[in-house]
């Protein structure tokens, strides 16, 4: 008998489109199989007004090629200018779903991040009163800081006392990657949520450092050990609605990550949704998978679930999808889950 499912059309909660040429060659990679996503702001410059999300879900839109129906969620960058008013009136004008926050320093083109939160409170005090969420790469930038701490660190040094001091604002904690993300999330109350990215499931540490350096498993926040990699998978096969699927698809050209300081991010567009059949049927949970990516995401962010759907069959023949995929930028290497997989996509 050969096994299929069929899923309500997916979502992606934390996507990286970039911009100009690397746009229109990423885009499709997820408007594919995806109806929405949140794309995330980091672009240089970042997108930072009400007027800058506007251009660039317009820029977006111009790229999709025709006969794909995909809504990108557009969010703004917070910074420690970012005004009030602005953020309000673009929520209220629909052009912004989410505020994204990025500790300085955290990640890629996170430089005009935010450095002290209480300079930001003001703003975050607005979106608590206006149902705005915050999306926070939730990594403290602290150089005494082990790299493999930054994100529990950060739970008890920003996460907890900021929603101590905001209780209403609603959170996002994005692609989590420890146990204690997981059991904070899980266990907090008020108004909180957590993204788990495709690779994060599939990888740990090790995937990254044994044999040689793999720079294209290299991400931020960077995977930990296999215990959080279980705690990870244990939490998106739950079906406990406060975790869904955000890829964190982060796509850079080949160049720009073997290098000898690369980039951070994983590509895991085109291949995502064959990577999670493959882990939930692994786990035993095929029956949960379209909770994870397609209804508990739209339920948080107060959307109607997609009326379309979305069929993957197990089949005997791996999927064939390629190692790279050409952009005008430059080649962008896939993710490689180090195993066939047999989950294709056939509607
Ligand atoms: O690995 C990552 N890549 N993590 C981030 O937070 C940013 C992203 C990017 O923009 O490349
Ligand atoms: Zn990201």
């Amino acid at each position: 008998m050969t096994a299929r499912i069929t899923l309500r059309r997916p979502d992606d909660w934390h996507l990286h489109l970039r911009d100009g040429a690397m746009l229109e060659g990423v885009l499709p990679e997820t408007a594919r199989h995806f109806g929405r996503a949140i794309v995330m702001p980091n672009l240089v410059p970042p997108v930072v007004t009400g007027d800058d999300a506007r251009a660039y879900r317009d820029r977006i839109m111009a790229c999709l090629p025709s006969g794909m129906d995909f809504t990108p969620l557009m969010t703004l960058y917070l910074t420690e200018a970012t005004d009030p008013h602005d953020l309000a009136r673009a929520h209220a004008e629909g052009v912004v779903t989410a505020v994204k926050l990025y500790p300085a320093g955290a990640t890629t083109n996170s430089q005009s991040g935010v450095r002290d939160i209480t300079r930001v409170q003001p703003v975050l005090e607005k979106m608590a009163e206006i149902g705005l969420p915050l999306c926070i790469h939730g990594e403290v930038t602290t150089p005494e800081v082990d790299i493999f701490d930054r994100e529990q660190v950060f739970l008890d040094t920003v996460l907890d006392p900021l929603r101590r001091a905001i209780p209403a604002l609603r959170v996002t904690l994005e692609h989590i990657t420890t146990s204690q993300g997981i059991d904070y999330v899980a266990g907090a109350s008020g108004d909180i949520a957590g993204t788990i990215t495709t690779h994060h499931l599939m990888i740990n540490r090790n995937h990254i450092l044994v044999g040689g350096i793999r720079p294209h498993y290299y991400c931020l926040p960077v995977a930990k050990r296999s215990t959080h990699q279980q705690a990870l998978r244990k939490a998106a096969i739950s079906g406990n609605p406060r975790f869904f699927l955000g890829t964190d698809s982060a796509p850079h050209t080949d160049d720009a990550k073997q290098s000898a300081c690369g980039c951070a991010g994983v590509f895991s567009a085109t291949n995502t949704l064959s990577c999670l059949a493959h882990v939930f049927e692994a786990e035993g949970a095929l029956d949960r998978l379209e909770g994870f990516t397609s209804l508990f995401g739209p339920a948080r962010y107060g959307l109607p679930v997609a009326d379309q759907t979305i069929t993957l069959e197990k089949r005997d023949t791996p999927v064939p999808y390629p190692a790279r995929i050409i952009t005008g930028a430059g080649p962008v290497t896939l993710f490689d889950p180090g195993h066939p997989l047999y989950w294709h996509v056939i509607a």
